[in-house]
């Protein structure tokens, strides 16, 4: 028979759940609205999984036009997802934007 927890270690069960939850398993909602540190922690946590894995196209290094590159995270485009002000600020996006778009090495040659 499994012993019964007490309330308070149910209640510290509860609580490093909803930690875990925030730290690793949602870094979007973890940050909202322009809370981020920097442009590139924004793009580690967000859009390099999918796009310096191949699941979306590299864009590091390509002068993409900043503007361009709001448009899409803001609505998104077929498999690539939208973003909205909630979990990407408007003045991060703004940072984010020109931060890919001034880049001059292509991500896929950054060495690791
Ligand atoms: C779930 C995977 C995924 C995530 C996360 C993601 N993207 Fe994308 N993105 C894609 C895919 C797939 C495409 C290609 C869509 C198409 O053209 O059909 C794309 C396309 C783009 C394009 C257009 C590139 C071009 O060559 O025209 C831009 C700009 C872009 N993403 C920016 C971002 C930014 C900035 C982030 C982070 C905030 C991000 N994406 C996060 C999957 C993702």
């Amino acid at each position: 028979m499994m012993k019964k927890l007490s309330f308070s270690s149910r209640f510290l069960l509860c609580l490093s759940a909803g930690f875990l939850y925030l730290a690793c398993i949602n870094p979007v909602l973890a940050y909202s609205k322009d809370e981020w540190k920097s442009a590139a922690q924004i793009y580690a946590s967000t859009c390099h999984y999918c796009h310096d894995t191949g699941v979306g196209p590299v864009l590091m290094g390509r002068q993409l036009p900043a503007s361009y590159i709001e448009i899409r995270v803001r609505n998104g485009f077929n498999a690539m997802p939208s973003f909205k002000p909630s979990e990407i600020g408007v003045s991060d996006l703004g940072l984010l934007a020109k931060w890919i778009s001034e880049s001059v090495t292509l991500s896929n040659q950054i060495k690791k």
